[in-house]
């Protein structure tokens, strides 16, 4: 059995397809909700894993909003760093894998291109959270850290990936005004969740790994990027410059990460950047 946290989310619903892609049986895939397991009470999680059993856990669910961290700093850490104590405590005691979903933002931006080995040094009270959920998880013997990039995709709220942000300013004739000193590596949701159930499949996966797109491009490239492949006007997308204290959330400025452990390892690293776009475009989900 493999249990997928925070199933209903971005990145999570897209897994069981992946899964059953890499010959896992649907009857072999959990997805418990959250009204029966719920991180904010990290005690009741271990009495629902030893219903499932599972051998392998991707643990996606996670408070992921910066400013809800920020605003809600003490329920952050219940969810984010004592609920996956509690999954990894389980997986140890179970002899099971946890497979942890963090993110680019343990880094603090400076200096960009982070490979897994480099130190963490996260600067918004979110990354600091996702920081320690990643030594809690490595409290299992068996524990590989996944730290995702900015996701390209469609969302269920239609409004919240950064491709979505573009193409509907655009769409309605408005500016994107986009940071052209913030530098990630953007990954494409679908290829986010083909890697960690590749990950959840294979023998030996790597203690930490990048999961990005092989570019680092910034914020106002990836939208130019994204209004070219829209067939929208470029000109719409206008280059800010971000202001650290701007908006009172500490945002790094170049969180892009090495992606070559990724290219080693997977049979089907993450696409291209215009690779994405022309997927995105290609899988855009009709009009409300
Ligand atoms: N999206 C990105 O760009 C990105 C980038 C880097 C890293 N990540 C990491 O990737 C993971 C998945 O991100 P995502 O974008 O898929 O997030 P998401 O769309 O916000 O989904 C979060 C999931 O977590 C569940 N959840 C939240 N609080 C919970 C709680 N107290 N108990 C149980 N379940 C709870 C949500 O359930 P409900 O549906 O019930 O709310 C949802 O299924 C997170 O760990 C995030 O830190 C994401």
């Amino acid at each position: 059995m493999i249990l997928i946290t925070g199933a209903t989310g971005f990145i999570g619903s897209q897994i069981p397809a992946h899964l059953h892609a890499f010959g896992v049986p649907r009857d072999a895939i959990a997805t418990p909700a959250r009204d029966t397991f719920n991180l904010a009470q990290p005690h009741s999680l271990a009495g629902v894993l030893d219903r499932y059993q599972p051998r392998v856990i991707i643990h996606c669910a996670a408070m992921r909003d910066l400013m809800h961290c920020e605003r809600e700093p003490e329920l952050a850490i219940t969810v984010n760093i004592h609920a996956t104590a509690a999954l990894a405590d389980w997986c140890n005691h179970n002899a099971a894998r946890i497979i942890y979903l963090s993110t680019d933002q343990v880094f603090d931006g400076v200096r960009g291109m982070y490979l897994e080995t480099d130190p963490r040094r996260p600067i918004n009270h979110y990354g600091v959270t996702k920081a320690l959920g990643e030594d809690a998880t490595r409290v299992a013997t068996h524990a590989t850290v996944a730290r995702i990039a900015l996701t390209l995709g469609h969302t269920r709220e239609r409004t919240r990936s950064p491709n979505e942000f573009v193409v509907s300013n655009l769409r309605a004739g408005k500016h994107a005004t986009l940071f052209e000193n913030e530098f990630r590596t953007p990954v494409l949701v679908s290829d986010a969740a083909r890697t960690l159930s590749e990950l959840a499949t294979m023998p030996s996966p790597p203690t930490t790994i990048h999961v990005g797109g092989p570019e680092r491009l910034s914020r106002v490239e990836m939208g130019t990027g994204i209004a070219r492949g829209f067939s929208l006007d470029t000109a719409l997308c206008l280059a800010t410059r971000h202001q650290p204290q701007a908006t009172g959330l500490q945002r790094p400025l170049d969180t892009s990460m090495d992606t070559s452990l990724i290219r080693r390892s997977l049979t089907h690293p993450p696409r291209s950047f215009s690779d994405s776009v022309r997927e995105l475009a290609l899988t855009e989900p009709p009009a409300t």
